[in-house]
């Protein structure tokens, strides 16, 4: 855990400033002996033991990160062997933040189209290994962490459409200014880089219009909503959504980034956990997520809760 103090070491700022901008009082950091493969090895296992499932029925990994730090093979195919899922399909998707909903949109084809039965989708990230901890427009703010579900076979539809798309010309508001190549051969990191104002504007205004697109597409009305789960990018980007979507009180609204920061693809299924967790939302409840990050993507979907 590394508290606001602690982040204050690293770059000129303050507690107050972090929490006021972005709602973060502290993040979640992988220590020396974690990897985003463990971390999603961890993730993987959870969600199989939730879902009462043995890896042996898992015919479809997939696995969303920008932190796995080899270009090949996938993550995704290594979670699939050390869990046992011998043979399964698998692959990584870059998606950044809004991964774990490309994920789920996949895998909810794949399943439906008959081409896999049981998919295990997975968000994990290492960004603060991404992240340059000394540059105070991002340090404050990406974190570390992993979330995982099986998708399956259902009598009843867990899963709404998917309201997704891209904005590549405006890939330089969070991007790694320098590729890994040159980077390597510079003998330094890659980092993430982040234009701050940009990205708010574009989510609380185009994202927030994309969220009110994907309940529509739902065919339910706020009030039939019972959770929120938004990725957990900034508690004001949050607040500002909610206005947008005019969702009424009775809506729980997960504020994992409280306590876990930023952590970018695993951000969803960790605020989803932690509303199931605390109690304030249930397994069957209707929830609408959307996930917005660098490419520029986004995607959305109305999911019943498991
Ligand atoms: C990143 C973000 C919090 C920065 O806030 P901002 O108000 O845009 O910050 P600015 O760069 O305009 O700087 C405003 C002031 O804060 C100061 N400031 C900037 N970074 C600071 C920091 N880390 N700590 C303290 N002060 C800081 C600036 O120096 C400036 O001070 P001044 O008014 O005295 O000149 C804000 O842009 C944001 O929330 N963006 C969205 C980012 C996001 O959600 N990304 C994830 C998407 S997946």
């Amino acid at each position: 855990m590394v508290d606001n103090e602690e982040m204050c070491t690293y770059i000129d700022s303050s507690d107050e400033w972090i929490q006021q901008r972005t709602g973060i009082v502290e993040r979640r950091w992988a220590s020396d002996d974690e990897t985003t493969e463990s971390l999603a090895l961890d993730a993987a296992r959870n969600a199989l033991a939730h879902a009462g499932l043995d890896a042996s029925a898992i015919d479809g990994v997939i696995v969303s990160t920008v932190s796995h730090f080899h270009q090949t093979p996938s993550l995704a195919a290594i979670v699939a062997a050390k869990i046992g899922a011998t043979g399964a399909a698998a692959f990584d998707i870059s998606a950044a933040c809004a991964g774990f909903c490309y994920g789920l949109a996949q895998a909810e084809s794949l399943v439906r189209s008959g081409a896999a039965t049981n998919v295990l989708v997975i968000g994990v990230e290492t960004l603060s290994r991404l992240t340059d901890l000394h540059d105070r427009s991002t340090a404050f703010l990406f974190s570390d962490g992993a979330g995982a579900v099986v998708v399956g076979p259902s009598e009843t539809n867990g899963i709404g459409p998917v309201i997704w798309g891209s904005d590549g010309d405006q890939a330089d508001v969070i991007n790694q200014t320098t590729d890994w190549l040159t980077a390597a051969r510079e003998g330094r990191p890659a980092y993430i880089a982040m234009q701050g104002q940009s990205v708010f504007r574009w989510a609380t205004g185009f994202i927030a219009d994309a969220a009110k697109r994907t309940l529509e597409a739902s065919g339910l009305t706020p009030d039939q909503l019972d959770a929120f789960v938004p990725h957990q990018a900034n508690n004001r980007i949050t607040d500002s959504m909610l206005r947008h979507l005019k969702l009424p009180d009775s809506v729980v609204v997960a504020r994992s980034i409280k306590t876990m920061g930023n952590n970018s693809a695993a951000s969803i299924p960790i605020g989803i956990e932690s509303l199931l967790k605390s109690g304030e939302a249930k397994s069957g409840d209707t929830c609408l997520i959307i996930g917005f990050g660098a490419g520029l993507v986004y995607a959305g979907q109305v999911i019943t809760l498991p």
